[in-house]
């Protein structure tokens, strides 16, 4: 009963957003309406203004020391919610694909002056291949912006939802002065400065009134032609088509003046879902199910050098986590158990006795975890979906102090768990590949273990173009390709075979030599 309970009073989502595009500042606003936080300022900001290595580390540092930052619990009309960061960074794009399989829903913030932004396409995809609900938050509206209708238009085309307005702006930049809510109907109007108060919100569910004109003077007319156009094209808003990932509601507002954030997070809060069931190999696990389950979705070192441990995410997928409960931790087939495992609440953690569905748990980690281990009460069980991309940057990686081996031998595999980069090791002869989406990754892996382990790597240029990973249900015709493609047989760190192209044309012509043989670019490990 008290699962059941706890299942239903959970949202567990992500923002996501191209740099600048006001994800810190509308999360912030956030944390201040569910009383999480009582100041503006309190949420870090993890964005990287000039993208070099040692900035990247001293905003890792600082966000290292409060790791909280990485979720953000607060408490809203009964409901528990959880906000997962995802870095700002390009270059950690893959962080966040990880962070997106923990969540059960995705708030997608546009710039309204910029439109779509390269990131956010990907990001989106992402979503949409899962069938994630999305709505979207479109920001900036106190500034000279994009026209409302050109947007919307651009957020179909480009990031592919279905959207739906749920909230229409009234003007833009100098002359913003609100907004219609759609869901709510009522007029929202907008003063600068974030002084909203209940008078400036007004039920008006008659449009035709000639009382719109006192309230906008001047622009009710075009608000009605906008919405009769809004009107004609849509449908009254279908909640399960959202929660099916075939519609998006969209809000416009401003986050910085706290304006249409409260609208956003009281739709969000009628419409989000609970947390939902997780696909593993085996079977889909319901989250109402008694026994506990988890998956680790994200390892965050410690990078102060006194304080070496790391902190595993755990995502809770179904029953009850208990502290100091023996849990089989099913890769290395070994029991373990936590005896301070915390949660976090906006900028504060603390140490939890229980957790259910759709809470983050911070275990410490002493080395056990990697990105996509299981917890079970015994069941072998293998979340699916935490992917892994073909990388597009390759380098040799050498040890360039001949007494530290031991050392770069112990980073490699323990930053390659945390996903700093992808490691494969070559089968003809054992040399080891990183494999990076962003040059940055390789920056860091290269300053993470001088500074962690004591270790110097050399990196050496590749001819490689991509790696993918190959499967066949024709075991006999993949032994053949192993041994005819030995020279760019890979294994990555689950011991998968994969195949590493040094061209387009290679990838090709391989590819129509073995119709037998699957590439496929991304690997859910
Ligand atoms: P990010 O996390 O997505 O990278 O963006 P962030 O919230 O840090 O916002 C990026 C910049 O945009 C910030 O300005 C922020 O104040 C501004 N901003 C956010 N929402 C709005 C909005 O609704 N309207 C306007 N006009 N600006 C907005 P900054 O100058 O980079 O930083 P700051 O010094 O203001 O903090």
């Amino acid at each position: 009963m008290q699962l059941q309970q706890e299942i239903s009073r959970r949202r567990t989502f992500a923002i996501i957003a191209h740099p600048d595009a006001g994800k810190t500042t509308l999360t912030e606003k956030l944390l201040l309406f569910g009383g999480a936080i009582q100041i503006a300022g309190a949420v870090k900001s993890n964005k990287i203004n000039r993208a070099t290595v040692s900035d990247f580390m001293e905003i890792e540092r600082q966000r290292g020391i409060s790791v909280a930052t990485s979720v953000m619990g607060f408490e809203y009309k009964d409901l528990k919610i959880n906000i997962l960061d995802t870095p700002g960074h390009q270059d950690f794009a893959e962080d966040t694909y990880r962070t997106l399989t923990a969540v059960d829903s995705v708030i997608v913030v546009v710039d309204a002056a910029k439109g779509v932004e390269t990131q956010t396409e990907k990001l989106v995809e992402v979503c949409r291949r899962r069938d994630t609900p999305v709505i979207v938050f479109i920001n900036k509206m106190d500034r000279e912006a994009l026209d409302p209708f050109d947007l919307i238009e651009e957020i179909e085309k480009k990031l592919h939802l279905h959207v739906q307005p749920l909230s229409w702006p009234i003007g833009m930049g100098k002359t913003f002065r609100g907004v219609y809510n759609l869901f709510e109907r009522n007029l929202v109007l907008f003063s600068p400065h974030g002084k909203q108060s209940e008078e400036d919100i007004i039920q008006f569910n008659d449009l035709s009134s000639p009382d719109l004109e006192k309230h906008i003077f001047g622009a009710a007319d075009r608000l009605r032609e906008d919405i009769e156009l809004i009107e004609g094209v849509h449908d009254s808003f279908d909640k399960e088509a959202y929660l099916a990932g075939k519609i998006s509601p969209v809000f416009f507002g401003s986050a910085v003046n706290n304006f249409g954030v409260k609208e956003l997070l009281d739709c969000f809060v009628a419409i989000a879902p609970q947390p939902q069931p997780c696909p593993t190999e085996e079977r889909e696990v319901e989250p109402e199910e008694e026994v506990f389950s988890g998956f680790v979705f994200k390892i965050h070192a410690n990078m102060d050098p006194n304080h070496r441990n790391r902190i595993a995410f755990l995502r809770v997928c179904s029953g009850t986590f208990e502290r100091n409960k023996a849990y089989l931790h099913v890769r290395l087939d070994k029991q373990l158990k936590f005896n301070a495992p915390t949660s976090f609440m906006a900028d504060k953690k603390s140490i939890i006795d229980y957790a259910w569905p759709g809470d983050i748990v911070g275990l410490y980690d002493t080395g056990n975890f990697r990105i996509g281990d299981t917890l079970t009460e015994g069941e072998s069980l293998h979340f699916k979906g935490i992917p892994s991309f073909s990388p597009e940057l390759f380098r040799y990686v050498e040890n360039a102090d001949p007494l530290k081996s031991k050392q770069l031998a112990k980073g490699l595999e323990q930053l390659m768990d945390e996903g700093v980069v992808q490691l494969f090791t070559q089968q003809l002869n054992g040399r080891k590949i990183v494999g990076a989406v962003g040059a940055l990754q390789l920056e860091v892996l290269e300053y993470r273990l001088k500074h962690e382990y004591g270790a110097t790597c050399r990196y050496e240029a590749t001819d490689l173009y991509k790696a993918c990973w190959i499967t066949s249900d024709k075991p006999a015709d993949l032994q053949v390709f192993r041994l005819r493609k030995a020279r760019n047989m890979a294994t990555d760190k689950f011991g998968h075979d994969v195949y590493l192209a040094t061209s387009a044309w290679d990838l090709n012509s391989t590819r129509e030599l073995f119709p037998s043989i699957q590439f496929h670019f991304t690997s859910e490990g």
